[in-house]
């Protein structure tokens, strides 16, 4: 075997051990929750889990304006990323500058859930407010098929606007944050070093291995999506309309919350 692929397979595995150890480590005590044992065996499984009806339709429709206005009124300060399709608008820290995206950023139940799933304590670092608008070319939200790491990454998603196979859905394989799943997928994908981006290429031959693994998320506004982010996933291009949606990016409190915001570049409050 090449040994680029052996050494590929060590780092990946000696990832996810060192992050083990320092969950071990920096354990806290956290707020046992009771009845929601359905969305934590389905993370744990599944890598990901949905909440239908989490916010109403007036809400989601306040929110969709709320982003716009946030957009708005950081189109020229360096706050407001957009990607090179003019597809993908994006405000990291949106929290700072909107009251109703606020309460999404400190919602208890989604901390508790993160914290429930991580087995330990953790802290949000900030909501994004994101719109993906369908233009010629895009290749959809987050820029093609990824892992957010190698390890443990856990996000709180609530779709904003009803998102069908044409909007732009969230699509993830099944169970490919499990270590011994990603190394498998390592291997079916030929993968030689430690990128984190693939090509449509290789997660189809993920696919043809088992096509039952691959789910779209297509889902009504106001659905929420807990994913662990360390499994391969990536949003669709959207073919039609637009998608609204937010994304809590939560870390282990043994984190500096600060570099965080700074890696980011979220917004900063001018006081
Ligand atoms: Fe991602």
């Amino acid at each position: 075997m090449d040994t680029n692929y052996i050494k590929a397979i060590i780092d990946m595995s000696q990832a996810r051990v060192d992050f083990e150890q320092k969950r071990f480590v920096n354990k806290q005590p956290i707020n046992k929750l009771v009845g929601y044992d359905t969305i934590i065996d389905s993370l744990k499984t599944k890598g990901y889990a949905v909440v239908e009806n989490f916010y109403s339709e007036q809400k989601c429709r306040a929110l969709r304006a709320e982003i716009d206005r946030v957009h708005k009124l950081h189109e020229n300060d360096g706050f407001l990323w957009v990607d090179k399709y003019g597809a993908d608008k994006r405000v990291f820290g949106a929290e700072v500058d909107s009251d109703l995206i606020r309460e999404f950023y400190k919602d208890e139940f989604l901390l508790d859930i993160a914290q429930n799933y991580f087995g330990s304590t953790m802290f949000n670092s900030n909501t994004l407010a994101a719109r993906i608008d369908a233009t010629p070319y895009n290749i959809g939200s987050g820029q093609g098929w990824h892992r957010d790491a190698h390890h443990f990454q856990f996000k709180a998603i609530v779709y904003l606007s009803d998102v069908t196979i044409d909007n732009g859905p969230f699509q993830i394989i099944e169970g490919s944050h499990r270590s011994g799943n990603a190394l498998r997928n390592m291997v079916t994908m030929d993968i030689k070093d430690m990128t984190t981006r693939y090509t449509d290429e290789q997660i189809q031959k993920v696919i043809d291995e088992d096509s039952s693994k691959y789910r779209v998320l297509t889902a009504k506004a106001g659905t929420l999506v807990f994913a662990d982010t360390s499994s391969l996933h990536a949003g669709m291009p959207i073919k039609e309309g637009y998608r609204y949606s937010l994304f809590n990016y939560y870390y282990p409190s043994w984190e500096n919350k600060e570099d965080k915001r700074r890696y980011f570049n979220c917004v900063v409050k001018v006081k």
